[in-house]
């Protein structure tokens, strides 16, 4: 499969044209090769923002007000000067329950199900009555790394494992214990936090705290709700399920709730069957017997929990085994986080693929519900939904996501873009063509998008919407798989390794339009193989790769945060230049970027939030020491010591970061 640092295996074989292909026709190939970027930053580069250097010479003060911190090599933290930071609620942190008290590589799954999770990702700060000290934290956390899990457990601890491995007995089964707490480190924490008196934040019990986890049930909503394609030993009538998983990115409503994100779910499931259905051989489900990631099915109790990771046809109806179980994954899932009692719902109309998040566009009331989502995978397409009926502030509800219209971006070599709506009978989604009905389609969110004639991405990661101006920004994060025959100008590399961050914009702003105009932000990577929207290239300050997450404040300062995979300080290669992952910021009006922070050993920089007053900022380091060998491991070097220290096992972790006078992050 070739998984890497949570990136989802290619598997899209359609004829669509790539992103790379459309922009060829925008300027000649053969200008990018005499000329290089910097003759593309005058011809396409910023097209939407021609005017924009001129702004960056007049005399308003810098959105950026820091000093850039240098790239990191170091096993540690670094921001800049005047600012601090502290750790918050490492994995296994207790937040609910009898708090069980945290014993980083030896906690069981009945403890992990009450202590936050691994691999923490996307967040969203949710103040309580309006405070910017006190509020609901709601964290992601994406995978796992099972050897730091159970680094204390005999099976593990001076064993050899890479960052994937888990320990089988005599007979080729899991641990039942060790399966439940991998299960349970997984999903999503709701918590409350809150500033102390001296100014540090603390996790805080309270009756809202809970986890939600890959095991927790579910009600499935929308289109798909009771469809044949989910109907399984569990939920024979297709209203239910357990769990969410791989909950990369995420999303806010305008009405105040929180959407989880499925993203590289595929592989948690076995199907050994000799012919796949299409809702599983389209989205990567792997055929081998131990499955792509955790082998979940494999516990030695062979418990129902667990057996449904096995998604082969096993008895003689769906209904009496797990052959639909993928299909209740891969979809954007709505958590409230101020009612501990409300049930995930999957909202099934916002499509089904490796979602990294979702990111609304300003909610207008009486105007429709708009939203966009992308799918990290190789040559995978940015979605947009558009609800039937008008928000209604006070009334609406994640119903309103139940009812409207699927559409997948077309990128024109104009410089233009369409929006193709993925409903029956549009653009040739029949029962002919293979699409029996609009659930149907959305399981099938992928072929749907083949056959309408989608524009191939280099791997669509966060999407934020500026409150300026209402552009809608996507990182694409890299693709070491396109080829030079699909090279073109506007994304000029083969073997993408430094990505790029793409935005649009719509006449009169209306995010519900069929067409948009769209142009590149910043094609990332090193002083010669950059450039910014303003014409510049890169600089020690601010060079970057694989843009990932990315966040607008309420003064649209543009957070860019990276992951460039698993980089120790041992790693060499194209991304060496680039150090450790990190968080930049960014003026999207002229163009100037600066490093904010740098980070520890192995992790990727995720999960960007701040506070409404915007004096907090949150952000994630996940997977510390992940690149760290399973000779490493097995003699105790586990990579990174963040956040403790102190020999355990690294933790994935939230910063808190904040200005030491007070001030607002960035300014
Ligand atoms: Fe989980 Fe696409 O990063
Ligand atoms: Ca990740
Ligand atoms: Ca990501
Ligand atoms: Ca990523």
């Amino acid at each position: 499969m070739g998984y890497q640092h949570g990136d989802e295996p290619p598997c899209n074989s359609s004829a669509n044209r790539t992103f790379y292909e459309v922009m060829e026709a925008r300027v000649a190939r053969r200008q990018f090769l005499m000329g290089g970027l910097a003759t593309l930053a005058t011809g396409l580069i910023g097209g939407g923002l021609a005017a924009k250097p001129a702004q960056a010479q007049d005399a308003a003060p810098s959105l950026l007000g820091f000093k850039s911190v240098p790239v990191g090599f170091e096993d540690r933290v670094v921001v800049p000067e005047g600012y601090r930071f502290q750790v918050l609620a490492p994995t296994g942190t207790p937040i609910s329950g009898d708090m069980p008290a945290p014993r980083p590589g030896a906690n069981t799954g009945a403890e992990q199900e009450h202590q936050t999770g691994q691999h923490h990702d996307g967040m969203h700060f949710f103040p309580i009555d309006g405070s910017s000290a006190d509020g609901l934290l709601v964290v992601n956390h994406e995978y796992i790394e099972p050897r730091f899990l159970h680094a204390e457990k005999p099976a593990y601890k001076g064993q050899s494992f890479n960052a994937y491995g888990v320990a089988f007995d005599a007979e080729g089964r899991r641990d039942d214990d060790e399966v439940r707490m991998e299960i349970a480190a997984h999903g999503v924490s709701i918590y409350r936090t809150s500033r102390q008196g001296d100014g540090s934040w603390s996790v805080v019990a309270d009756p809202r705290n809970r986890r939600i986890t890959a095991a927790t049930p579910v009600e499935i909503g929308g289109p798909v709700r009771g469809a044949a394609h989910v109907r399984t030993m569990f939920s024979p009538d297709g209203l239910r399920a357990r769990g969410t998983l791989n909950n990369c990115s995420h999303g806010v409503t305008p009405w105040n709730t929180y959407l989880a994100a499925e993203e590289n779910w595929a592989g948690y499931f076995s199907n050994t069957d000799a012919e796949h259905p299409r809702e599983h051989a389209r989205y990567g489900v792997p055929r081998s017997a131990r499955g792509g990631r955790f082998a979940w099915h494999l516990a030695r109790s062979g418990a129902d929990e667990y057996v449904r990771f096995d998604a082969s046809a096993r008895a003689a109806s769906a209904v009496e085994d797990y052959r639909n179980e993928p299909n209740t994954m891969g979809w954007m899932v709505e958590i409230d986080p101020f009612d501990p009692t409300a049930t995930p719902i999957k909202r099934t109309h916002l499509g089904r693929f490796g979602h990294e998040g979702v990111v609304f566009a300003p909610a207008v009331p009486g105007q429709p519900v708009v939203c966009y989502s992308g799918d990290d995978a190789r040559f995978e397409y940015i979605y947009r939904f558009v609800s039937d009926e008008a928000f209604a502030p006070g009334q609406t509800d994640g119903g309103i996501l139940d009812r409207g219209t699927l559409y997948v971006a077309r990128f024109n070599d104009d410089g233009g873009g369409e929006w193709l709506a993925l409903a029956p009978g549009r653009n040739g989604l029949t029962p002919a063509n293979g699409f029996a009905d609009l659930a149907d389609i959305l399981v099938n969110t992928r072929l749907a998008a083949d056959h309408v004639g989608a524009t191939k991405m280099d791997r669509p990661e966060w999407g934020a919407v500026d409150p300026k101006t209402g552009a809608v920004y996507f990182t694409l994060t890299n693709n070491t798989l396109r080829t030079q025959a699909q090279v073109d100008a506007v994304n000029p590399r083969a073997a993408n390794n430094f990505g790029q961050i793409v935005r649009w914009t719509y006449a009169g702003g209306d995010h519900t339009a069929g067409s948009f105009s769209w142009d590149l932000f910043v094609i990332a990577g090193d002083a010669r193989n950059s450039v910014v929207a303003n014409g510049a290239t890169l600089n020690n300050d601010n060079i970057f790769a694989c843009p990932d997450g990315l966040w607008f404040d309420a003064q649209s300062r543009l957070w860019i945060q990276t992951d460039m995979g698993d980089l120790g300080p041992a790693y060499e290669g194209p991304l060496k230049p680039f150090g450790m992952n990190g968080l930049l910021a960014a003026d999207p009006a002229t163009g100037e970027i600066k490093r904010f922070m740098t980070g520890p050993w192995g992790q990727e920089c995720t999960g960007v939030v701040g506070t409404p007053d915007g004096r907090t900022l949150f952000v994630n380091f996940q997977h510390p020491g992940a690149h760290a060998t399973a000779a490493q491991f097995a003699a105790g070097d586990y990579g990174s010591g963040f956040p403790d220290y102190n020999g355990g096992p690294p933790r994935s972790a939230t910063v808190v970061i904040t200005k030491i006078d007070g001030g607002v992050i960035g300014s």
